[in-house]
This record gives C-alpha cells, structure tokens and sequence, in this order.
C-alpha cells in the first residue's frame, strides 16, 4: 500500500479525522498562540485542507497554502476567515515549485511519516531525506522568523513490543494501516536535525477509540521549531 493512494477515495474528514481528533485539538491550541491576522500558513499533507480547517475555526484572517497529493485534496472545507489555496502535488515536487508566497508558519501534521515513506528506503535513510527535504523547503519558502509546527504520533516512551502489536492491530481495524515505531519520528529527531530545542513542546495520550485516553500508548505530540 503506497502512502499516497491509500488515502485516496476515503472519507477522510468523517473518518480519520475524527479518529485523530485529540492530535487536532493541540495542534489548534498551540497554533492559536502564534498565529497573527495576515499570516500565510503552508499546510504539507493536509489532506482535505485540515490545517485550514483547524485555522478557520480560530477565527484568524489567514492564507493557507495545502500540498497534498491525494485525491483528497479535491474535498474543498468551508471556510470564514481563510483563503485557501490547495495545491495537488507531493512534497517532492513542492521543492521545485514556486508557492503562491512565502510562508509566516509551515504546519505538519500526522504526515511526517508518511511523507518519509515516500523515499522508498528503509525508515532511517527515509528520515534523513526527509529533513534533508525540509531544510531545503524551509530556506526557499519561510519567511525570516517564520515557525514550523510539526504535529505527529508516536508510542509512548518505553512501551513493550507486546503493547505495541496491541495497538497496531487496534489501529489497523480502526484506520486500515498502522505504523511501526521506526516509521514514528520523535521531538529528539526534530531537534537534532534543526539543531534547535522546540520553543513549544506538549503531549497528549491519543485513543483512537475514544475510550480512556490513559490506556492508550499512542501519543499526539506537537512542537514548534523557530530556526
Ligand atoms: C494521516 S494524513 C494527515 C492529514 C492531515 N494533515 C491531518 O492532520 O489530518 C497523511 C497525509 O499525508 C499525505 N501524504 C502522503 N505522502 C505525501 C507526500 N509525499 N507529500 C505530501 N503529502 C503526502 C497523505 O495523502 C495524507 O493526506
């Protein structure tokens, strides 16, 4: 199943996205302490413009730029107070396309790894070319003192392989796929790779099936890198 096309054709807004929804959650209280009126956000994998979406609800006059290759992307949200512009293509060739404009905020969110997937080598080397890519796509498209907010899962610090199965079979009948822990990046991998600690930090227990977040090991970070 290839990181693309396995979100193509689903009803990701009624279906993922309330499954996440605890991810969507910080991602919106962190984004509402550091975005301004005016701002132009980049959203890379946003799906059916989720980062938009999240934005619109703050109510903050912004721009959102969406790089999605699905066919996701043709699911227009309603919107308020942002103009949106979704753009269908990977984030490999957003590296050699001119964006409408330079961005105040690149957001990244539940798409790191699949985005790193994309690189077709083992989940390390796919790291590397990941943030490789990143560095690049930051120095031609943020704006001097521009954030990154990168949301993303993971599993709990310490958590037993038996846990783990658990929770990838969880995931699997619940979101069709799972991830192994090599595929999930850590804040410790955003910082060594920016050479920056994040200004903003947080982790919140994820439970897919809305039961006691306590018993879950999978964990919705967020963390904003100013660089
Ligand atoms: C789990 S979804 C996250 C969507 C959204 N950001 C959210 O928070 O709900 C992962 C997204 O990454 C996108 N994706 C996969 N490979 C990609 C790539 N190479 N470039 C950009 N987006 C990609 C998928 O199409 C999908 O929409």
């Amino acid at each position: 199943m290839d990181s693309i096309t396995k979100f193509n054709g689903i009803d990701y807004t009624n279906t993922f996205a309330k499954r996440i929804s605890v991810m969507h959650e910080l991602v919106k209280n962190i984004l509402s302490g550091h975005l301004n009126k005016g701002d132009v956000i980049i959203d890379i994998g946003g799906g059916p413009g989720i980062g938009a979406k999240i934005i619109d609800n703050l109510g903050i006059e912004t721009t959102v730029i969406n790089i999605e290759p699905s066919t996701t992307i043709n699911e227009i949200p309603q919107l308020s107070s942002v103009k949106y512009i979704p753009l269908k293509m990977t984030f490999k060739e957003a590296l050699d396309a001119k964006m409408p404009c330079a961005a105040d905020c690149l957001l990244v969110v539940s798409s790191e790894h699949e985005i790193a997937l994309c690189n077709g080598q083992a989940p390390k080397k796919n790291k590397k070319i990941f943030f490789e890519d990143m560095k690049k796509f930051i120095h031609k498209n943020l704006k001097k003192n521009g954030i990154m907010v990168f949301g993303f899962p993971n599993y709990r610090e310490g958590a037993s392989e038996i846990e783990i199965d658990r929770q990838r079979r969880l995931t699997e009948s619940l979101l069709g796929h799972s991830h192994p822990k090599e595929e999930f990046f850590t804040v410790e991998e955003f910082s060594s790779s920016f050479s920056a600690q994040p200004v903003v930090c947080m982790k919140k227990p994820m439970n897919l099936a809305n039961e006691n977040p306590e018993e879950t090991i999978l964990r919705a970070n967020v963390a904003v890198f100013k660089i």
